[in-house]
C-alpha cells in the first residue's frame, strides 16, 4: 500500500551545483540529480504538492513537479529559502562547499600565471542548515550524505550539527551505487537511530524514504492518514 502525501507541501534539491570561475569553466561534482528527482517524482504521485530545486542536470521534470532551475549554491539557496514555508525540506542535492571568491569576467589565459594557478575558494552557504534553524523550519528536514568512508559517524555529526532531523546516507565510490548511478544503498539517520533502506534502483528507495517521511510526520500528528487507492509506483 502506498500512503498519500496529499496536502502536504515538499521541497526538494537537486543535482550538483556548478561554481563559476571564468565565463569557460566551473567548479562542479559527479551528482547526476537521479535521486532527487526520484523522490520528486514519487512524492508528486503520492499527492504532494512538490517543488524541485534542480541544479544543473539532464534530467526531465517529473509528471505534477514543479520545477525551479539553479547554477550556483547561491541560486540554490535563494530559490530554496523562496519556496518556503514547506512541511518537508528534503535537501538531496550535492552542494558545492566551495566556490570562486571572484569569479573572472572575461576568461583566465593559461600564460597569466606561469605553471602553476591558486583559486581562491570561500565555503558556500549551508543550505540545510539555513533551512534548519530558521524561523519558518519545515517540520521534517532532511539531508543527505555522501561518504567514502565513515559513513555512520559523520551521518550522525551532520545531523547534529545541520539540526536536521534525518540524514540519509550513502557510500559513493561503490560500483554501480550512488552518484551518476540508477541504484543506490541507503541508511537512515535519525533520533531512534539508524534504518536501513536496503539497496537498489533509487525509484525504490524514494518509495521507501517517503514511507518514512510519512511516518515521522504521522507520528507528529502532521501526515495524511494512509490512503489505500492511490496507485504503486511503476518501476523504471
Ligand atoms: O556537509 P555535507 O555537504 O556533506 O552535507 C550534505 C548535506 O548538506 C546534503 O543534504 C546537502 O544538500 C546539504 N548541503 C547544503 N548546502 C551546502 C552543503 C551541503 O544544503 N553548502
Amino acid at each position: 500500500m502506498t500512503v498519500s502525501l496529499g496536502g502536504l507541501r515538499i521541497v526538494v534539491s537537486a543535482g550538483p551545483t556548478f561554481e563559476d570561475i571564468d565565463p569557460v569553466r566551473f567548479i562542479g561534482n559527479r551528482s547526476s540529480g537521479k535521486m532527487g528527482f526520484a523522490i520528486a517524482a514519487a512524492a508528486a504521485r503520492r499527492g504532494a504538492d512538490v517543488l524541485l530545486v534542480a541544479g544543473p542536470v539532464a534530467l526531465p521534470t517529473p509528471g505534477g513537479v514543479q520545477r525551479v532551475d539553479v547554477r550556483s549554491a547561491a541560486q540554490m539557496r535563494e530559490a530554496v529559502l523562496a519556496a518556503l514555508p514547506a512541511d518537508v525540506y528534503i535537501g538531496a542535492a550535492a552542494v558545492a562547499d566551495f566556490t570562486p571568491r571572484f569569479p573572472a569576467t572575461h576568461k583566465l589565459k593559461k600564460s597569466a600565471g606561469g605553471d602553476a594557478m591558486l583559486l581562491d575558494l570561500v565555503r558556500t552557504p549551508d543550505i540545510l542548515a539555513q533551512v534548519a534553524t530558521q524561523a519558518r523550519r519545515p517540520r521534517l528536514v532532511v539531508g543527505f550524505a555522501a561518504e567514502t568512508q565513515d559513513l555512520a559517524r559523520s551521518a550522525r555529526g551532520k545531523l547534529h550539527d545541520k539540526r536536521v532531523d534525518m540524514i540519509v546516507a550513502n557510500q559513493v565510490g561503490v560500483a554501480g551505487s550512488g552518484f551518476e548511478a540508477d541504484d543506490n544503498a541507503l541508511t537512515v539517520f535519525d533520533a531512534d537511530g539508524s534504518h536501513a533502506l536496503g539497496a537498489g534502483p533509487k525509484t525504490q528507495l524514494a518509495e521507501r524514504l517517503l514511507d518514512l517521511v510519512h511516518a515521522r510526520l504521522q507520528r507528529a500528528g502532521a501526515a495524511p492518514a494512509p490512503n489505500p487507492t492511490i496507485p504503486g509506483p511503476t518501476q523504471a
